[in-house]
């Protein structure tokens, strides 16, 4: 066994003769247990640093150590291009063919050449094909994609769920917890807050704390409720009301309900919980590589979910038992903005707190950036290596001898500012001065080649290249349990909040024609309701609403805690309310914004029509909301019902046959029938858009219904 494969050793790389301008022959093997100290890389772009990172990480995966990264710009994904054969063909559908292009060559001719370069490379620093085998076999290496489906989807839901009673006891630490998830959040919403003076801010952090201190979980959801109901009549000294009226708290909801309904946020809410213990290892215990890939977001989107993660791994954290060994790895590469000097990003409180604590609990954490001059090098005062690369200008050089020294001082060790700012001075790519409190003295080394292939960074569809088999059953077997009431919160139609749709119910003040409002009731009842079946339109006995009655009076027994929801006005309504089984609700009329709220949220939408319809509008736009539907089989219906293919049941017009197909729905785990829902809905915007009729009639190609 070579010295590098010890148990407890990263193999880094060799000592450099900066004199000399050669690589020596030493080993430089790091020992693992220093990195609890924490490490930071500082250097110019294209000095190494995700190179030794990398390798770094790849030393961790090969003694079964786990890690989280944090990747803003697509390159620490490059860790799943590895290729035991080191043939061109592995390398193949991965090289740059720009990079082909540029040097003259054809794409497979500069896949050899890189499968060559990388096997000479290894081989110079004494590793090969069988250490990249073993490397891909010690661990699982995953790309999360937050807000993506392209790598894994990972759901934030979790993150707003009662801290871990370890991490509630610490009154501090709920604290700033509290105000980083508050203000992550705000950020999102392009408020940028300041924690004391932000009204936005104290209200969210005041439910949040209300919350959390009695281990009660929130959802998204039930914040945006709080927020327009927060149950608390003061916030400090002062009146609710006067503080936050009631008229801007809606705003305020309304903004993060909007945000929740947009059609691309159900993406955050979908995959994976942010758990770090589960992410950290499979189910079998097996470590894993867990990257987070957030170059596809926006800096406000960027830095909450940054500020989750950390929240997260703070909180975890603290339910480990001490240890002195390195259990885990946070890496995360381009730090700029996340930890400045002078300013407060939510970011940095967390970091801060792993800073500080992680030693205790075996949390190693990895810092880089080429920006020295934006870290805060008092933060970074107890951090026990640094590696440090080329710099570019004497500011940067200036700027990091002074965070050396701080942390020297820190260790009690002597410190030679001249000698450490020629070393800096002479340092080529790759070669890097690492300064290691736990040892006697710094060192240069030149970084060892990288197993992974470092091709920069991935595109979106290479990242689903790479995680589409593991999307499948094989390594779901741990996967979370969907978040299916959060994401019932944000169909894609356009979405639907029931908070949302209370508050207009509550509001709405009926005026000459009070039969075409709401009951004022309406929200009462309907808060009550847990999963539920929709009709709406006029109560009138050619609209069959008293078939589904009969069939929801069958029903209802083998789905406890399923409700029926009947909305709309007609002659009919008091003859068919005494129709009604149990767990039905008759809501009165709603308007076009307040069904936009309801109907998202329906399990699914049944319209029984007992006589001819021209044509199915309410079933198209329960379709177009993602909803499955239960149509009768005759007319302008059955040709929806056909035009929605498996989205849309029919019944022949019988009691017994529409008992039968609610209950087949009903009965479809959620996750499909929200699959198949959307399958509908997107039938109904290719034949029913507005633009996709007004071609056909351009063309004559209309439906005969419509035409
Ligand atoms: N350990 C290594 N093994 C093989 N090649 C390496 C290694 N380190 C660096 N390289 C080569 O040098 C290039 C630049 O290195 P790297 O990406 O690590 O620089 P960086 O300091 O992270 O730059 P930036 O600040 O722009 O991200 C890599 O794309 C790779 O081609
Ligand atoms: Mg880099």
């Amino acid at each position: 066994m070579t010295d590098f494969e010890k148990l407890g050793v990263f193999y880094l790389g060799r000592s450099y003769d900066l004199a000399k301008k050669k690589r020596g022959e030493d080993l430089v093997l790091y020992d693992s247990r220093d990195l609890v100290t924490h490490a930071v890389c500082v250097g110019m772009t294209g000095s190494g640093k995700t190179g030794l990172c990398l390798s770094l990480i790849e030393e961790a995966a090969i003694d079964g150590v786990p890690a989280i990264l944090i990747d803003p710009k697509g390159d620490l994904c490059d860790l799943l291009l590895t290729f035991p054969g080191l043939s061109a063909d592995e390398f193949r559908p991965w090289i740059n063919e720009e990079d082909a292009a540029r040097k003259g060559v054809s794409p497979d001719e500069y896949a050899k050449q890189q499968a060559d370069l990388w096997r000479k490379g290894l081989a110079e620093w004494g590793q090969d094909g069988d250490r990249i085998r073993r490397l891909k076999d010690a661990a699982e290496f995953a790309i999360y994609t937050p807000g993506s489906s392209a790598g894994l989807p990972v759901s934030i839901v979790a993150s707003f769920a009662a801290p871990p009673a370890a991490a509630r006891d610490d009154e501090e630490a709920l604290r700033e917890r509290v105000a980083s998830t508050a203000t992550g959040l705000l950020t999102l919403l392009g408020i940028s807050a300041d924690p004391l003076k932000s009204r936005e801010h104290i209200l969210v952090s005041t439910i949040l704390a209300d919350a959390w201190s009695g281990g009660e979980d929130l959802t998204l959801e039930a914040l945006i409720a709080r927020i327009q109901t927060p149950g608390v009549k003061r916030i400090g000294v002062v009146d609710l009301e006067a503080f936050f009226p009631a008229k801007e708290r809606f705003e305020l909801a309304m903004s993060l309900n909007n945000l929740l309904a947009a059609p691309g946020f159900a993406s955050w809410l979908e995959g994976d919980p942010l758990d770090v213990g589960r992410l950290l290892r499979t189910a079998a215990g097996k470590p894993r590589i867990a990257i987070f890939s957030i170059a596809h977001l926006s800096d406000a989107e960027r830095m909450f979910f940054v500020t989750l993660l950390l929240n997260q791994t703070v909180a975890w954290m603290r339910t480990q038992s001490g240890t002195t060994s390195l259990r885990a790895i946070l890496y995360m590469d381009e730090i700029a903005g996340y930890f400045p000097p002078v300013a407060a990003p939510p970011a940095k409180a967390p970091l801060l707190t792993l800073l500080k604590q992680g030693r205790a609990f075996g949390l190693g954490v990895v810092l880089a950036t080429q920006n020295p001059v934006d870290l805060d090098y008092k933060g970074l005062s107890n951090t026990g290596t640094w590696l440090l690369g080329r710099l570019q200008t004497e500011r940067d050089k200036a700027r990091v001898l002074e965070g050396l020294e701080g942390a020297a001082a820190g260790a009690a060790k002597k410190f030679d500012r001249g000698r450490m700012g020629e070393v800096l001075a002479g340092l080529g790519n790759r070669v890097f001065l690492m300064n290691d409190v736990h040892e006697d003295e710094p060192v240069v080394f030149e970084s060892r080649w990288a197993m992974s292939y470092l091709r920069g960074p991935l595109t979106r569809a290479q990242i689903k290249t790479l995680m589409d088999p593991m999307r499948g059953a094989a390594s779901t077997e741990d996967r979370a349990p969907k978040a299916s009431s959060a994401k019932r919160e944000a169909k894609p139609g356009g979405g639907g909040s029931r908070p949302v749709l209370f508050e207009l119910l509550r509001s709405d003040r009926p005026g000459a024609h009070p039969e075409r409002h709401p009951d004022a009731e309406a929200a009462d009842r309907l808060e009550q309701a847990g999963p539920f079946i929709l009709y709406f339109g006029k109560l009138l006995r050619q609209k069959g609403v008293h078939l589904l009655l009969d069939a929801w009076r069958r029903l209802a027994p083998r789905y406890p805690d399923t409700s029926l929801v009947v909305v709309g006005f007609g002659s009919d309504r008091a003859w068919l309310e005494s129709l009604a089984g149990e767990r039905v609700i008759f809501t009165g009329a709603m308007d076009h914004a307040q069904l936009q709220q309801l109907v998202p949220c329906a399990e699914l939408v049944v319209v029984p029509s007992v006589l001819p319809e021209a044509f199915g509008m309410v079933a198209a736009e329960a379709a177009s909301c993602g909803l499955m539907t239960v149509v009768s089989d005759h007319s302008g219906l059955a040709e929806v019902a056909a035009g929605l293919g498996p989205a849309s049941r029919t019944f022949d017009g019988s009691v017994d046959d529409l008992e039968r197909a609610v209950g087949e729905i009903l009965d479809l785990p959620a996750a499909d029938r929200e699959a198949i829902g959307l399958l509908g809905r997107e039938r109904v915007c290719a034949r029913w858009s507005w633009e996709r009729i007004a071609d056909s009639l351009i063309s004559g190609t209309l439906p005969t219904r419509l035409r």
